[in-house]
This record gives C-alpha cells, sequence and structure tokens, in this order.
C-alpha cells in the first residue's frame, strides 16, 4: 500500500509540509510493514502552468519537459494521496494549481481514478475553505475516494504546530487510513 504525500507550498519546512508530514509519519510509525510511505515537497521544483495546448489527449501524459513527470509517475503509483496547500488569496497557491492543471493529461483515461486522497490547507486568517473547495475539486474530477481533509492556522514556517486542532485532526485522518486499509485488506480476504 503505497501512501504519497505532497506539499504544495514554497517554503519547503512550512506549515503545510508539517501537517502533511504529520500524518505521513504517523502511518510510516503505526502501519504495518505493508506500508509504503514518501513525501514530496513541491518547493524548488521547476512546474510549468499548463498550457492548454490539448496534446495531451493523444499523448495520455503531459508534454511540457520539467520536473512534473517524476512527480506525476509517482502519484500514479500510489494508492493514498496526500496532497496540502498553503492558503494565497483564500485559494491554493500557484505552485499546486500547476500542478493539479498539469494532471489533466491522465484525466482522459481516468488514470488517477480508484485511488484515495486526503486534502490539506493552511491559512493565516482566513480562506482555507476555498483552498480545500479547489482540491477537492481536483480529487473529485479525478475520482478519487475521499477519505478527509485537515485545515490548519499558521502564518510564520512552524506556527501551524500551535494549532493543537490540525494536529489532532492529522492523526484522526492518519487513523482513518489505517482503518481503510485493515478494512479493506479484511474485505479481500473474506472474499477470497
Ligand atoms: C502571496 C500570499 C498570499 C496569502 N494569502 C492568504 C490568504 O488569502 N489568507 C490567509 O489567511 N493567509 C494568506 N497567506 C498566508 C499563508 O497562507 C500562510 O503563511 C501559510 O502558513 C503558508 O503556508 P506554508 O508555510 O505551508 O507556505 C498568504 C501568504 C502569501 C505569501
Amino acid at each position: 500500500m503505497k501512501v504519497l504525500g505532497i506539499s504544495g507550498s514554497m517554503r519547503a519546512e512550512g506549515n503545510t509540509s508539517i501537517l502533511v508530514r504529520k500524518i505521513v509519519d504517523y502511518i510510516e510509525a503505526e502501519g504495518c510493514d505493508e506500508f509504503n510511505t514518501e513525501y514530496i515537497t513541491l518547493a524548488g521544483k521547476k512546474i510549468s502552468p499548463c498550457i492548454g495546448c490539448e496534446k495531451c489527449r493523444e499523448s495520455k501524459w503531459c508534454v511540457l519537459d520539467d520536473e512534473w513527470d517524476d512527480i506525476a509517475e509517482k502519484m500514479m503509483e500510489c494508492d493514498i494521496l496526500i496532497l496540502g496547500s498553503p492558503t494565497y488569496y483564500y485559494d491554493v497557491n500557484g505552485q499546486t494549481k500547476n500542478f493539479i492543471d498539469r494532471t489533466y493529461s491522465l484525466f482522459h483515461d481516468r488514470k488517477l481514478a480508484g485511488k484515495y486522497a486526503v486534502v490539506i490547507s493552511v491559512c493565516a486568517d482566513r480562506g482555507c475553505e476555498r483552498t480545500l473547495s479547489t482540491l477537492e475539486g481536483f480529487v473529485n474530477t479525478h475520482e478519487f475516494g475521499y477519505i478527509g481533509y485537515v485545515a490548519g492556522k499558521g502564518a510564520g514556517p512552524g506556527d501551524v504546530l500551535k494549532d493543537k486542532r490540525a494536529i489532532e485532526k492529522s492523526v484522526e485522518v492518519a487513523e482513518r487510513i489505517l482503518k481503510l486499509v485493515s478494512r479493506t485488506r479484511r474485505d479481500s480476504k473474506r472474499k477470497q
């Protein structure tokens, strides 16, 4: 069972990365050997915007050449995606939006359908809701199974650690993932 956490923040050690890693690390620590976890930050990665060329309708993969490919390949291999974004002007930041828009290339053949997802947003004060809506739009469009969300508050890097509710919610969501996986495993054993 592969769990992939992606932080879309350009701050490598920012608040979004803290919440995404909280879930990934909990699963790594509490999950059984069947779990394979990985964390990726989009900070410093070259991910250009989708140019709307529509070539991916034929190629079924984005034709632009940058660092999106490697991350998309890891996403294709995962079973559970944990995607987080900071809130910029009441919505996802540009880097996260670029990453999401480029997955249009995977949409034509519903290549992400059937995977599971968790979404995370962080804001200093207001706007987390729309960030979550945008992330949920990505999750719903691609037909991921939706596990849940975490919304955190914090301005400077590390401030989200003071948001006790968000930290607790991250653990709750991680627990939900562990339960979901053990239920799925039990169900498939029963069918055998
Ligand atoms: C360009 C920019 C726009 C922002 N817009 C908002 C906003 O609309 N609402 C808000 O509450 N915080 C806003 N913030 C604050 C960030 O959401 C906040 O600092 C968050 O913790 C950043 O997460 P990160 O550390 O993962 O990058 C903005 C920050 C920047 C740099």
